[in-house]
């Protein structure tokens, strides 16, 4: 049944894609239903210039709740410069026009002997925010965490920023103030053969949504030179009657 959903999901993903993109104000974009499937795609370091490009695009306050303190443009590139797609897992969610909404990183603790617990931490873009994606995107990761054998997911998160720690207490992570600061930790099953199916089927869904996206951008920037090409021609020919 999930896996029918996926598809129909998907199906319905590539129909909108041949529409041309309709820029929708803020309102009609909150009045929009949501769709019940969201493509998050595991990213490699292929994608680490759009990575940057999301999280400096993050404002002083959302850097400030992201990393813990006010980061810089150069430590924010230092952050990605460092990633380790080898070891960690990044996620995230693409918009049509291949810009990134949404990253998560899940990170491995480096330590030998602490294999067993991962670090979870996100940002939303301002404008895709209240759709759910935090919320998915912790889910993913924790499924992910778990099939790699990972029992223990845990945030680090200043105790102001109720909105990643509602996300938490929504998984049912124990969450415990220590002052200004907050960790959330959540406990995680033993993988099964039912987890790893679903973050297979997830991941196929959105490497197709995401390869579609890339099909329809190039679509849409070809058929833009193409009218730019002709109302230059149309312009001369007005330019030479006039
Ligand atoms: C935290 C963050 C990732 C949440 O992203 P999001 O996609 O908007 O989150 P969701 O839509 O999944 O909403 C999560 C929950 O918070 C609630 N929520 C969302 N916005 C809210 C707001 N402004 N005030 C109160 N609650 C809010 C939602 O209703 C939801 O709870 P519910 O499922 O019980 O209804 C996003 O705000 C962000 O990027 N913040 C800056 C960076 C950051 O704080 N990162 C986390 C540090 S690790």
């Amino acid at each position: 049944m999930e896996t029918k959903n996926l598809l129909l999901a998907s199906l319905e993903a590539g129909k909108a894609l041949l529409h041309a993109p309709v820029h929708h104000t803020d309102a009609e974009q909150a009045a929009k239903p949501q769709p019940h499937m969201v493509p998050i795609r595991s990213l490699g370091a292929n994608h680490r210039s759009r990575i940057a490009a999301h999280l400096l695009a993050l404002d002083a306050h959302d850097r400030y709740f992201r990393f813990g303190y006010s980061a810089s443009d150069e430590q924010i590139q230092r952050y990605v410069d460092g990633m380790n797609f080898g070891r960690d897992e990044i996620f995230g969610i693409y918009n049509r026009k291949l810009e990134l909404l949404a990253v998560a990183h899940l990170a491995y603790a480096p330590q030998a002997g602490h294999e067993s617990c991962a670090e979870f931490g996100v940002s939303v873009l301002k404008t895709a925010r209240g759709r759910g994606y935090g919320t998915r995107l912790f889910e993913r990761a924790a499924i992910h965490a778990r099939n790699d054998s990972v029992s223990q997911i845990f945030i680090h998160a200043l105790s102001e920023n109720t909105v990643m720690l509602q996300i938490a207490r929504n998984a049912g992570a124990s969450v415990q103030r220590d002052g200004s600061e907050t960790e959330a930790y959540l406990r995680l099953d033993a993988p099964t053969l039912d987890s790893r199916m679903t973050e297979i089927v997830e991941e196929q869904f959105a490497q197709a949504d995401y390869r579609m996206k890339v099909q329809a951008k190039a679509f849409w920037d070809v058929l833009a030179q193409v009218q730019a090409v002709r109302q230059g021609a149309a312009q001369a020919q007005r330019d030479v009657a006039a």
